[in-house]
């Protein structure tokens, strides 16, 4: 898959941006806050409808302006299409496709993109929720029902913490929860069966990947690590099994519900998993150096685009916001030369210099400056 022209009208700094990208490599240079990560987070809006940073979505409409809009002519093997999301200042946003109007839920899929900016490179030591986010944009781009079960989970979440909260001290507290247990498993078990599965593949891609950045001298794992596991971890393809999963989660239920009601909040559930990064056998959460986080996530990254090829068909774009100068040079060469032959890529950069010629001259160079960029 790749996007062979991305029109921005008042998203960010850019009043009207109308760019042709090359299909492999896209190298986009120029100084400080001058639009280049606004561009990145525009294409990855297209993708996922969520910016990585923005806090709310007004934030992404350009400063006196009402409204902002993001569109890509994609190209998918022989057929093409246009992707377009339309954002009010103060309003809900619109997703269309070919012109037709469509739930954002339902248009997730159409453009797959993996991003890797600078705060991923906190993934291996940072909180679980950034390693479930991270198999979340994965997944809800990869698999329709994940993203289903999931939008259900979270209401799910919100109406059982609303229960929990008003139960306290009620008598027949549990009896009255029972319903939203029932719902919470339904939805809950899908969700892990899932991450336990991608967690798996991912960890088996990362870890080739991995082995070949070190050259054979370092061994990553990944494993997933269900809200109800300990430390040692269960093996993992006991977590794969529907019907164990959901016996171990109402063993859960009735072993926490006293305190769940004495808190009133959910204690069990996927909203608490996590994803341990291995590296020779010992958690890198507590030892791995700054290097060997960047290697990790680095794979695992690259791990992602195996993986959203082999469930969607095809690659996903990628992203690379600001990372090269986080690399070393071996790390780099890797990435952009295996990576850039199959993959389109988009590559921002405050320094073109520090690259190898015969890279730049396989890419196509765009100067970004003040909200416009043109061709080098
Ligand atoms: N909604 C907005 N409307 C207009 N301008 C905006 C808006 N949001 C951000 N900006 C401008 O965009 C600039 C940041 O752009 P961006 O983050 O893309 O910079 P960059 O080129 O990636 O810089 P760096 O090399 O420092 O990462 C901000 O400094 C701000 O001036
Ligand atoms: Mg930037």
């Amino acid at each position: 898959m790749d996007i062979r022209r991305l029109i921005l009208k008042d998203f960010r700094n850019y009043a009207h941006l109308d760019l042709e990208p090359a299909g492999g490599l896209n190298l986009l240079a120029g100084a400080n806050a001058q639009g280049k990560t606004n561009l990145l987070e525009s294409i990855l809006f297209l993708a996922v409808f969520r910016s990585p940073r923005a806090a709310r979505e007004a934030e992404l409409v350009r400063w006196g302006q009402e409204e902002a809009q993001a569109a890509a002519q994609i190209g998918r093997g022989e057929t093409t299409g246009r992707l377009e999301v339309r954002l009010r200042r103060d309003g809900p946003k619109a997703v269309l496709w070919n012109g037709a109007a469509q739930r954002p839920q339902e248009a997730l899929g159409i453009l797959t993109a993996v991003s890797f900016f600078p705060d991923d490179l906190d993934l291996v030591k940072g909180a679980p929720a950034g390693r479930r986010r991270l198999l979340d944009v994965l997944l809800c781009q990869a698999d329709g029902l994940y993203r289903r079960h999931l939008a259900r989970l979270n209401r799910v979440l919100r109406h059982r913490n609303v229960q929990l909260k008003g139960l306290q001290g009620t008598p027949k507290a549990a009896a009255l929860l029972e319903v939203w247990n029932e719902q919470l498993v339904a939805e809950a078990v899908p969700i892990m069966v899932r991450r336990a599965r991608a967690v798996r593949r991912l960890g088996q891609w990362a870890a080739a990947i991995h082995s070949r950045i070190t050259a054979g001298r370092e061994r990553l794992e990944l494993v997933y690590q269900p809200f109800y596991a300990g430390e040692a971890g269960d093996p993992q393809e006991a977590w794969e099994d529907a019907a164990a999963v959901r016996d171990r989660f109402q063993q859960e239920l009735r072993r926490r519900q006293g305190e769940e009601l004495a808190r009133g909040v959910s204690l069990v559930g996927p909203q608490r998993d996590d994803v341990r990064f291995v590296i020779d056998g010992a958690d890198a959460r507590s030892f791995a150096s700054q290097g060997q986080q960047r290697t990790a996530v680095l794979a695992v990254k690259l791990a992602e685009l195996e993986l959203l090829k082999e469930e969607t068909a095809e690659y996903p774009v990628l992203l690379l916001d600001d990372v090269l100068s986080e690399l070393d040079a071996t790390r780099r060469a890797y990435l952009l030369e295996v990576v850039a032959e199959t993959v389109q890529t988009f590559v921002t950069t405050a320094h073109l210099e520090p690259l190898p010629s015969s890279l730049r001259e396989r890419a196509r160079v765009f100067r970004v400056q003040g909200g416009t960029v043109r061709p080098d």
